[in-house]
């Protein structure tokens, strides 16, 4: 697991659990995490749906396997797949597909919503959970992130959910922040190279969106 999923699993947890919560996801549920990258998720999903649940960790980038791979070694109901979320073909329908700070990355966000909406069974859940990059401050000023494709992809998720033809169940924005030395600061460096020192840092917000299909 590098050093960034270990600090974003920290300070990103509480909206993590507040969404799983929301669902009431619980044993044997089957499960996509889509964009599973070191498999966080994927290992949260499992030890709540336990031995009789599936976590399929789906992610374009074969290293992630190996990732995942370690961090689940525990968890024998979590199977890593090599897939991009666009062409995402599962064994079977789940109960749930989720995904956290990838729509961000990806060339049409709608075209991987869409393909979410398309592996859940009936009645079955789409969880996104995306941020405002720009949103976030230090010292007052707000974070940029070039390098994202799409960094304010959360400030549009709704909208995409119910493109993809699902309904809205639910939808909220959480936030992290805090001022001085701790996980928060330890983070934002290690995404942007700044040390924030003593100035506040509010996190970006990461906007869960709670999908279902009819
Ligand atoms: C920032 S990481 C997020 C990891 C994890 N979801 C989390 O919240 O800790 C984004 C992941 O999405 C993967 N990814 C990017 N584009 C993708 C695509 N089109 N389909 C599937 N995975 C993709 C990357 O390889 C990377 O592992």
């Amino acid at each position: 697991m590098s050093e960034l999923t270990g600090l974003r699993d920290d300070v990103y947890r509480r909206p993590l659990a507040t969404a799983l919560e929301r669902l009431g996801l619980g044993a044997g549920w089957r499960c996509a995490d889509v964009g599973a990258g070191g498999g966080d998720v994927s290992v949260a999903l499992a030890e709540m749906v336990g031995r009789d649940g599936r976590v399929y960790a789906v992610d374009s980038d074969p290293a992630a396997r190996d990732e995942v791979a370690r961090a689940a070694a525990a968890h024998a109901q979590v199977i890593a797949l090599t897939q991009a979320g666009e062409d995402l073909a599962l064994p079977e329908q789940v109960d749930l597909a989720f995904c956290r700070f990838l729509l961000m990355h990806v060339r049409d966000p709608l075209v991987v919503v869409r393909a979410m909406a398309a592996a859940v069974r009936d009645g079955g859940w789409v969880v996104a959970q995306e941020p405002v990059t720009t949103a976030g401050r230090v010292g007052g000023v707000a974070l940029f992130m070039p390098d994202a494709r799409h960094p304010d992809v959360g400030a549009l998720l709704p909208a995409l959910v119910q493109q993809a033809g699902l309904a809205v169940v639910d939808a909220w924005a959480e936030a992290p922040a805090g001022v001085g030395p701790g996980p928060v600061a330890r983070y934002l460096e290690s995404l942007t190279g700044v040390d924030p020192a003593d100035d506040p840092v509010v996190l970006p917000p990461l906007v869960t969106v709670v999908g279902r299909r009819a």
